[in-house]
């Protein structure tokens, strides 16, 4: 395996660039990365068809789109295959007009009608926001409800978006935390704003094709034919990082209505972060020692060991997969993800590059660490 560096490249693999670009910017994701990643990966390939098996808010997917590159997305959560498809969708006249139409007349104030209710399986939603965004929240949830067509998913997509500001919520690390110092916004006011955003942001867009085919699923298990593509962008969930239905759950509860969305979401997703059922029976040759010392490890790259052979399965001879990944620490032990990853895709049959793209001191006491972040090159 070769390791190299492009510390060019560090920047690309946060959401930070994310956040000032039209459309992408739509729903922050913090675990997500920059469409410059994307662009890397292409570099001067042609690919017909590249796949994100864990495809968040849809960054490799509207990037294809924008390249005029035909593209299929996989999450786990709905509330990711949600914001992906509404933000790579067209949208017709109509459909725009409908959104100015709700903005104009159907904002409904905040002593509605209320028939929908809002279960959050952590704890009750109302402890998350002022009285009064609450009501204003689930009174335009309750109003997007009777909407139709693509104009619904923009309106339900931009009240979404907008609950991490309207909220006393923190999300620290791994959970949620209810913080009564943070200033909550008013709640109508900044659905208002992002409507208008989106509006303005379609404005600009021109109807691209191909639209991305975008998926509920595993990446451990892809409903796609062998050698379906060429192209692989990725960025699975980190070891020990975050449980995406947790930490996103006020979104996915929202969403649904319900909230028994979350625990399937968590069914369906790779067991990166403790909490999950651990066997060590299953752990990958690769990990070694510190798979048995600290079983979710093993179960970790077990899960990414199936993804990665689902990977070679679609890709086309010639084909190869750019995985963005960080090296974790974890109950003090620094874990090579990136290399641990390589070995197991060069066991699986392809030629594995790391490129390091930043390089990060973990401080955890007493010891700092360096750890780094890589895109993981797998070549078919
Ligand atoms: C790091 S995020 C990807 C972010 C994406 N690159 C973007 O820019 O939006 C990892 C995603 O993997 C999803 N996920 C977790 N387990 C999964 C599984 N088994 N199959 C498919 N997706 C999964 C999570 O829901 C999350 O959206």
């Amino acid at each position: 395996m070769k390791i190299k560096q492009n510390y060019d490249l560090g920047k690309y693999m946060t959401f930070e660039y994310s956040k000032s670009k039209p459309t992408h910017n739509w729903f922050w994701y913090k675990e997500g990365f920059a469409p410059e990643i994307v662009e890397y990966a292409i570099g001067n390939s042609k690919p017909k068809i590249i796949l994100d098996p864990f495809c968040g808010v849809g960054t490799t997917l509207l990037t294809a789109k924008q390249g005029g590159i035909e593209s299929v997305g996989v999450d786990a959560s709905s509330l990711a295959v949600f914001i992906s498809k509404t933000k790579t969708e067209n949208y017709s006249k109509e459909d725009i007009e409908s959104v100015k139409s709700f903005l104009a007349t159907k904002i409904k104030p905040e002593e509605g009608v209320r028939p929908l209710r809002w279960e959050f399986e952590l704890f009750d939603a109302r402890a998350a926001f002022p009285k009064r965004n609450y009501n204003q929240i689930l009174a335009l949830r309750n109003a997007i409800e009777q909407e139709e067509g693509k104009g619904r998913d923009l309106l339900l997509l931009a009240l979404l978006s907008i609950l991490p500001q309207a909220s006393i919520i923190v999300k620290d690390g791994g959970v949620l935390k209810i913080t009564r110092r943070k200033r909550a916004l008013p709640a109508k006011e900044i659905f208002k704003r992002k409507v208008k955003k989106i509006l303005e942001d379609l404005e600009q867009n021109e109807a691209l094709e191909p639209v991305p085919q975008v998926f509920l699923g595993d990446a451990r298990g892809l409903d796609l034919p062998e050698e379906s593509v060429d192209l692989v962008v990725t960025s699975p969930p980190y070891l020990n990082n975050i449980d995406y239905s947790k930490i996103y759950g006020l979104e996915l509860s929202l969403l649904h209505m319900s909230k028994a969305e979350a625990e399937e979401t968590r069914m369906r997703a790779v067991r990166s972060f403790i909490g999950k059922k651990m066997d060590v029976q299953e752990m990958p040759p690769e990990v070694g020692e510190i798979g048995y010392r600290i079983p979710i490890i093993g179960t970790y790259f077990k899960d990414m060991e199936q993804s990665i052979a689902e990977m070679y399965r679609v890709l086309q001879d010639g084909g190869s997969t750019h995985i963005i990944v960080s090296n974790s620490v974890i109950h003090q032990t620094h874990v090579l993800v990136d290399e641990i990853l390589a070995e197991i895709g060069e066991r699986i049959g392809f030629e594995a590059e790391i490129i390091i793209g930043a390089e990060r001191i973990a401080d955890v006491k007493p010891q700092k660490i360096k750890t780094r972040e890589s895109i993981v090159v797998l070549k078919k």
